[in-house]
């Protein structure tokens, strides 16, 4: 008997790191491979905060792109305090530019540049509600006070909910929903309110931090939660709710950059992502909604075309690299020397 397999529409990234350098040149084919196109985050050091910035680096990332393979970076600015009104209109004339992104300040990796106060960006927000220009979030708070599990739900009491209400109009994307928190209000929310969600947060609860011993390859921002929150991601991804979409957050960092004492923040996800969201959907019996969360709510929200090409998924199990190397580094990616269940053929 053969394999079971999946045709479907060529999907795309909605939340991803590239990087730049080397790093770029190493992990852009991981993407490529089977992502159409990706929302490309600017947290790069120093951020790209500017329409001049995001095109010089759309074009760096065209030239890593290995012939034979296309690929099409959407590319976003990085809202610090300085950003101008003037500068989100040059970005909606830009074609290369497609969405702001907001980190609080201190909220993750290269997040120093983010904004400290999101009352004081009021002029920036007005101006990509008429514009429409998409806000993509961090929505976390930062307070040393709250609890790092809770602060999704405190970003989306504290600051969420405001935003919405007084921007109506907005487009708004929570990025990488972990709770059921972040569910609940995206239902609730109106239909410029999405989320994307990434396969780490559907596979792995916070368990898979500790799992016999501190494990560095699992601590991703926001962190991974307790077993009901991610159910509740299963749920919403496969639901077939166009508010929820495919968003990797692959997010690559030399293997002693998180093997260390103070160890960054990122799981490197690009080389299984579509093969892992394959094994979940599979899980819940949801193969059929795959492609609706991979492929089409994803452009249909930004208000872009459907890719024409499709790939082909087969149930049959690969195993994954141990490691990948990098210039003088290594990246060790998500489920590094294990088997996965689907390959991309
Ligand atoms: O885990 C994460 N890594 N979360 C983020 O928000 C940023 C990312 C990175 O850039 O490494
Ligand atoms: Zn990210």
């Amino acid at each position: 008997m053969s394999n079971q397999q999946l045709r479907i529409t060529k999907p795309d990234d909605w939340h991803l790191h590239l990087r730049d350098g080397d790093m770029l040149k190493t992990v852009i084919a991981d993407t490529a491979r089977c992502f159409a196109r990706a929302i490309v985050m600017p947290n790069l050091k120093p951020p790209v905060t500017t329409v001049a910035e995001a095109e010089a680096y759309r074009r760096r990332i065209l030239a890593a792109v290995p012939e034979g393979m296309t690929f099409d970076p959407l590319m976003t600015l990085y809202l610090t305090k300085n950003t101008s009104p003037d500068e989100i209109r040059r970005a909606k004339a830009s074609d290369a530019i497609y969405a702001v992104k907001v980190y609080p300040a201190g909220a993750t990796t290269n997040s120093e540049n983010g904004v400290r106060d999101l009352n004081k960006v009021d002029a920036v927000l007005e101006t990509m509600q008429e514009v429409d220009l998409p806000l993509l979030l961090h929505g976390e708070v930062t307070d040393r006070e709250i609890d790092v599990f809770d602060r999704e739900a405190v970003f989306i009491e504290r600051h969420l909910q405001q935003i919405n209400t007084r921007f109506p109009a907005l487009r708004t994307v929570l990025e990488h929903v972990t709770t059921q928190d972040a569910v609940d209000y995206v239902l609730e929310a109106s239909e410029r309110v999405a989320a994307t969600i990434t396969v780490h947060h559907l596979l792995l609860n916070r368990n898979a931090i500790f799992e016999g011993g501190l494990r560095p390859h699992h601590y991703c921002l926001p962190l991974l939660k307790r077993e009901t929150h991610r159910q509740a991601l299963v749920k919403a991804a496969t639901s077939g709710d166009p508010k929820f979409f495919l968003g990797t957050d692959s997010a690559p960092h030399p293997k002693n950059a998180k093997e260390s004492g103070c160890g960054c923040a990122g799981i490197y996800s690009a080389p299984v992502a579509i093969e892992l969201y394959a094994e979940v959907f599979a899980d819940a019996d949801a193969l059929d909604r795959l492609e609706g969360f991979a492929s089409f709510h994803g452009p249909d929200f930004y208000g872009l075309p459907r890719n024409d090409d499709r790939i082909t998924l087969e149930a049959q199990a690969w195993s994954v690299p141990e490691l990948i190397r990098t210039g003088s580094d290594e990246i060790l990616p998500l489920r590094a020397g294990t088997d996965v269940a689907w390959r991309l053929i």
